[in-house]
């Protein structure tokens, strides 16, 4: 379980002391705003997902991980890189695929580093984690996350109804494209 560090930020492994940050921020509506059902998290259900996301580490040696700014005095936590298992295929994506994603704190957007946090664990899910292909999701009015997306190499593979009912554009990076676009 190594810490990964980029120019500005330090992303390290899911950790037990991370639950009241996760508490914080997911129940920021600006945060779930474009996240399924669109609802902030009651704390129950923040502290039920912090357990399932250290579980997620022992069992795939690899998860979702705090972003720390080199910078900052203390060692808070402002936001969260994520890659994990798919919870189920999704229609089209080969299995088996790494889903990645990001959430940062509304008082740090607009800094690049929720894609400075994407790029340095798009490479980890390559080159230490030997993924095959990873996939994302945004709803389409989420233009920031879509953005993302096709900055770090992504592509659209297709749209889909989720589970509440609302519109989902799904984006892939295939482990050979991927390496191309570091100009392998
Ligand atoms: C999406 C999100 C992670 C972007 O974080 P960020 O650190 O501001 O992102 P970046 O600075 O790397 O910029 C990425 C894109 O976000 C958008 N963005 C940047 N600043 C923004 C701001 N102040 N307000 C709204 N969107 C902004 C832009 O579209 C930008 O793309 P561009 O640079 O090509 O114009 C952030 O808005 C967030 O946490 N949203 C809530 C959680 C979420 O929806 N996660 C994705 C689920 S699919």
């Amino acid at each position: 379980m190594r810490t990964l560090t980029t120019e500005r930020l330090i992303l390290p492994p899911w950790d037990l002391r991370f639950e009241e940050d996760l508490c914080r921020l997911s129940n920021d509506p600006r945060i779930t705003r474009y996240l399924g059902d669109g609802l902030p998290w009651e704390r129950e259900r923040a502290i039920t997902r912090h357990g399932e996301l250290l579980e997620h580490w022992r069992e795939h040696g690899f998860g979702w991980r705090g972003i720390v700014l080199r910078e900052a005095d203390d060692e808070s936590v402002i936001g969260v890189a994520a890659l994990n298992r798919l919870p189920q295929p999704l229609p089209g994506v080969d299995e088996p695929a790494i889903e990645i994603g990001w959430w940062v704190d509304p008082r740090h957007w607009g800094r690049g580093i929720a894609t400075e946090a994407a790029t340095a664990i798009r490479d980890e899910a390559f080159t230490d984690h030997g993924a095959a292909r990873l996939a994302a999701r945004y709803q389409p009015a989420n233009h920031g996350s879509g953005n993302i997306m096709r900055k770090i190499g992504m592509r659209h593979h297709d749209d889909v109804i989720g589970p509440y009912d609302e519109d989902v554009r799904v984006y892939v990076l295939e482990r050979a494209d991927w390496w191309t676009w570091l100009g392998g």
